[in-house]
This record gives structure tokens, C-alpha cells and sequence, in this order.
């Protein structure tokens, strides 16, 4: 698996690194993400659906755990595990479906459900940086070293 870590000065940088990834992801791709509140992982988020066009504004779906978002060309399935328990708990709401939809499924807190999480998921870590308020370490893990370049 290859690491690719940046850090990033504000959220338009966050969502320009977004822009890359989505560019090379593919209908089907399971992003589990990491870190903790206000780190940017839904910012991340808005640069994936922006990128797909998609005209609703992503927002984080803690209330509802799921938000599914129809893109012309892909869609994407947003979920926020902040309030689930357990990997099963996200398999009992039926979250095969979605990896087998075709969608590109993102996952936040996804540490919590990780046991749900198929291994060749890409892994996305946020960290913010001490002294530094608009600057975020992000780790991205391919399953694809060979085909992703970041
Ligand atoms: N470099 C940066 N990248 C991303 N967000 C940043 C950056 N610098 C500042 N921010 C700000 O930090 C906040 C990140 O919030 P965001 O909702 O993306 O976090 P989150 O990880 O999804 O949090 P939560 O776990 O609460 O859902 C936003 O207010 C954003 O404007
Ligand atoms: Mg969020």
C-alpha cells in the first residue's frame, strides 16, 4: 500500500488535493476516513462532490448517518460513523449495498467501523497542525500505488 502525506495551508488547498484524488478514483472506490473534529474531512468531501459536479452542498451527515448525493456521472454516498458503535452496526443499515452500488462510498470516523471496511479501501488521515490554524496533515493509503498518482 502506498502513503502519500501533504499538508495543506486552508480548505480551498484541501479541496484542490480532493480534486486530484477524485480525478483518478473509480466507480466502485471506498474512502475511509480519519481524524478527529473540524480536522477537514468533510471539506475533503465537498472537493470530491464538487468535482463529480454534484449540485448539493455535502454537508456532514451526523444526524443522519448516510447522505447520498446523485451525480450525472457518479454517485457518491456519504457516511458519518461519529455516533455508530461498531463496524456490524453499519452492516445491519445495509452498507454492502452501497459498496456494490457503484457509488464511491466516503466514510468519516471510519476507525469506529472499521471492521466493515473492505482492506482495499483507501485510507484518508487528518491531522490538524499545533500552532498552525489553517494547516492540515493529510495522509492519503492507495490500494493503487502503481495507478495513483498524487
Ligand atoms: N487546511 C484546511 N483543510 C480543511 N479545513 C480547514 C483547513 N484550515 C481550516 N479549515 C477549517 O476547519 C474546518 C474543518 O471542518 P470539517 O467539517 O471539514 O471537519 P471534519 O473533519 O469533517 O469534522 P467532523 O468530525 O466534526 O465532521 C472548517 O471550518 C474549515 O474551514
Ligand atoms: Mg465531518
Amino acid at each position: 500500500m502506498h502513503q502519500y502525506r501533504f499538508q495543506t495551508h486552508g480548505p480551498e488547498e484541501t479541496g484542490l488535493l480532493a480534486h486530484k484524488l477524485a480525478a483518478q478514483l473509480l466507480p466502485g472506490d471506498i474512502l475511509a476516513m480519519s481524524g478527529n473534529l473540524a480536522s477537514g474531512k468533510t471539506t475533503f468531501t465537498q472537493g470530491l462532490t464538487a468535482f463529480f459536479e454534484i449540485k448539493e452542498y455535502a454537508l456532514s451527515p451526523t444526524f443522519t448517518y448516510i447522505n447520498e448525493y446523485h451525480g450525472e456521472k457518479q454517485d457518491i454516498i456519504h457516511i458519518d460513523a461519529y455516533r455508530l458503535n461498531s463496524g456490524e452496526e453499519l452492516i445491519s443499515m445495509g452498507i454492502w449495498e452501497y459498496f456494490e452500488s457503484g457509488a464511491i462510498v466516503i466514510i468519516e470516523w471510519a476507525d469506529i467501523v472499521a471492521g466493515a471496511i473492505p482492506e482495499d479501501a483507501f485510507g484518508l488521515s487528518f491531522r490538524a497542525v499545533i500552532g498552525a490554524e489553517n494547516s492540515r496533515d493529510i495522509l492519503i493509503h492507495s490500494p493503487r500505488a502503481l495507478e495513483i498518482s498524487l
